[in-house]
């Protein structure tokens, strides 16, 4: 056997071990992997000695140049992928979300303009359900690959809301078409009654940004997945709640998951590393993003979820980073902020940092909770999230002994700060390959514009 590239002397971890193994890549596939590989002349050697090995992680959860209150998310599929190249990621899945009178099918080829060609890391999106005519499109989706389907409870002045029948009836679609539905949980009439009451020039003076927390008190988020459980346990269709923010949320899908209910649940980095006491910073209105970062009791029961639970399956980031002058748009109204946050540089370093090395989490488990895990769950189980002969050469090596200080400078994203400036970091990519080419060379992002390609996906059970 010829071998391409040998990366040589690492420790390769998978979601449920460890061990010393050089690993044989040719062109974009792992082909070998074993004790003293031999090359030829033409092979790349890589020397990963004293470093740990990771399949490329996957960030099922981003929003790159998204149309969204009143401006457009400014990370899009050229910044955010050398953002996620450079903090180990390899692949991401947006959503692709259809304009006012739009079908699933124009959302898809607007979603295709923004990232082929463009996107250095693999991608696919999750289809938005925005009104009830989507919902026939939906087998033939998850037929051409696309088997993952998105509703938001909130986001009525968007357009993108769905209600119970809504969700009711993509339950069914998707039970009977093997396919899964994604669900932003919030409870809206509640939520609204709460901004209205809010939402009065004496208070807005008297606590700014600070409102933005204090209208979505946990029972919002709570209630939301408690109902959408409901309809998930009498339909069957699978359901994935996306970044749930709560411990009340934990308590729920553990509850659901024990009467063998289908239901999952991803959390996402700032909701395990940050409270709503950011918002009494000078410029809190930055932290505003959808659902709220809550308070210490739900990090710590987040984290019990990753350290001893199956509650939470998945870390993401929901990036939809925006520049401090988008922000600024909100001018003491915050109902007017750009909600969302950056998060691709950061969320493996951030992981490897709170979680490995507090060892609160194994390495293992990172690799489970941001690789192998989305990887099976969004389908794409066959050929990414595991370093095994066969699958995609998407592989990334940290240096464990190297940490960083954050810089919004010297991110690749394009926001100009950073939820997490100044922390001492360890996880950066030392070397980030995606199907066998480099993307990043000892800390230098050196990937190619448009190596990125969209990655047909199947739900297992099919
Ligand atoms: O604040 C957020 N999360 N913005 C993106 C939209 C969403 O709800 O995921
Ligand atoms: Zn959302
Ligand atoms: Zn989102």
């Amino acid at each position: 056997m010829t071998y391409d590239k040998i990366i040589t002397g690492g420790t390769v971890h998978s979601d449920t071990s460890s061990f010393k193994a050089d690993i044989g890549i040719k062109g974009e596939t792992i082909v070998a992997i074993g004790a003293d590989l031999k090359g030829t002349a033409k092979t790349e050697i890589i020397n990963a000695r004293g470093k740990d090995v990771i399949p490329g992680c996957i960030d099922v959860h981003v929003h790159l140049a998204l149309p969204f209150c009143g401006t457009v998310s400014c990370d899009d599929f050229d910044s955010g992928s050398r953002a996620a190249a450079c903090g180990c990621i390899t692949m991401v899945c947006d959503f692709a979300i259809p304009g006012k009178d739009q079908t699933l099918e124009d959302a898809h080829r607007t979603w295709l303009k923004k990232s082929k060609g463009i996107s250095a890391i693999d991608f696919s999106w999750h289809m938005a359900i925005t009104n009830k005519r989507h919902i026939k499109e939906i087998p033939a989706f998850v037929e051409r690959g696309l088997p993952t389907f998105k509703e938001f409870m909130i986001y009525e002045s968007e357009g993108w809301n769905s209600d119970d029948a809504m969700l009711y009836a993509t339950l069914e679609k998707v039970r009977r078409h093997n396919g899964m539905l994604l669900l932003h949980a919030e409870s809206p009439r509640v939520l609204d009654l709460l901004i209205e009451r809010a939402h009065t020039p004496a208070k807005m003076k008297k606590h700014g940004a600070r409102l933005h927390a204090m209208t979505r008190p946990n029972f919002i988020e709570a209630e939301a997945i408690e109902r959408a459980v409901h309809w998930c346990d009498v339909t069957g269709g699978r359901l994935y709640i996306v970044h749930m923010s709560t411990g009340e949320g934990c308590d729920i899908i553990r509850n659901a998951q024990s009467r063998g209910v289908p239901v999952l649940a991803e959390t996402c980095i700032q909701y395990l590393t940050m409270t709503d006491e950011r918002f009494k910073e000078k410029d809190g209105h930055l932290y505003a993003c959808c659902p709220q970062i809550k308070k210490a009791a739900d990090v710590k029961r987040l984290w019990e979820a990753l350290e001893y639970g199956n509650e939470v399956s998945v870390i993401s980031t929901d990036t939809c980073s925006f520049t401090r002058e988008q922000k600024a748009m909100w001018e003491g109204d915050f109902t007017k902020i750009p909600m969302g946050l950056p998060g691709l540089d950061t969320m493996v370093p951030l992981v490897y940092t709170h979680g490995v090395r507090t060892g609160r989490l194994t390495i293992n488990d990172l690799v489970r909770y941001c690789s192998t895990a989305p990887a099976i769950i969004m389908g794409m189980g066959h050929r990414k999230g595991r370093i095994e002969p066969g699958y995609d050469a998407d592989i990334a090596i940290i240096d464990p002994k190297r940490t960083v200080k954050v810089d919004w400078k010297r991110l690749q994203s394009r926001s100009d700060w950073s939820p997490w400036q100044g922390e001492e970091l360890g996880g950066f990519a030392h070397t980030t390959l995606c199907r066998g080419e480099y993307l990043v060379k000892s800390h230098r992002f050196v990937g190619k514009r448009g190596h990125g390609k969209l990655i047909p996906r199947m739900l297992p059970g099919a």
